[in-house]
């Protein structure tokens, strides 16, 4: 299990601080993995605070550009030297308010591959592409290009439904677990022994009431979760919630 803690644009030092010390005191015992993904300008104090534990970091986003003139851009290497060992691409924030596109996505990862962080690959479908019932066509050219790649067996997927992003509103296990398993035989298509292995997090509204359900499925390998991970004793549940599903299985 991994659960990932995506902070947004949220957070002061002083934040960053409190709740990353209150992770260290309250998760030693966890047996499961735990990342968190604060925004840029916190990285480095994060790698500071998390040098000596096992909680992992990473960044919400990075540029499909190596280096060069490119203002405001954060390149893969930077990431690569600050210490992240994952970074978010394709987060559908990212798609729907800097457009985006899966060629730009792909770019990203192939990228992050290159300076050796594991990229986390979101895909999912908004409101009305499940209404128009095109939840797996989208799935579908979302994965294409990760499918294609030479490095599918060093990401990590994260299926986020769009509604169900800070909504409230989350995705049955059920509905996850369908769209899971669907993204498991993809993969399995090209190669069995990576769609065993693969790690598929689901996201959108995981909170600890609703975490033990989704994390039982036996296709979700944990979350990535963003309001709830800003509120530390909430996401300190989720970490002992799955460590609990971990263990009864
Ligand atoms: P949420 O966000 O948990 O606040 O719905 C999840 C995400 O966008 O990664």
């Amino acid at each position: 299990m991994l659960i990932a803690g995506n902070w947004k644009m949220h957070g002061t030092q002083s934040f960053t601080k409190e709740l990353i010390s209150y992770l260290l005191e309250n998760t030693k015992n966890t047996e499961h993995e735990i990342a968190v993904f604060p925004p840029y300008p916190y990285l480095l104090l994060i790698q500071e605070l998390l040098h000596a534990s096992s909680i992992q970091f990473g960044a919400q986003d990075v540029s499909a550009h190596d280096t060069g003139a490119y203002t405001g851009e954060v390149s893969a290497s930077m990431l690569a030297d600050v210490g992240c060992r994952y970074v978010l691409i394709g987060h559908s924030e990212r798609r729907a308010y800097h457009q985006e596109t899966n060629e730009i996505i792909a770019e990203k990862c192939q990228l992050a591959h290159q300076n050796k962080l594991v990229p986390i690959l979101c895909v999912g479908e908004t409101q009305f592409e499940r209404d128009a019932g095109s939840t797996y066509d989208v799935i579908s050219s979302q994965l294409a290009s990760l499918l294609d790649s030479t490095f599918l067996e060093h990401a990590i997927i994260a299926y986020e439904p769009v509604w169900a992003i800070g909504t409230g509103k989350t995705a049955t296990p059920d509905e996850a677990q369908a769209v899971h398993r669907f993204i498991r035989e993809k993969i399995a298509k090209k190669n069995s022994s990576i769609a065993d292995k693969i790690r598929i997090l689901y996201g959108g509204s995981v909170k600890a009431s609703n975490a033990a359900e989704l994390f039982s499925m036996p296709d979700i390998d944990g979350g990535l979760i963003g309001g709830a991970s800003l509120k530390k004793e909430e996401f300190v549940a989720l970490c002992q919630m799955a460590k609990n599903v971990v263990m009864d299985i």
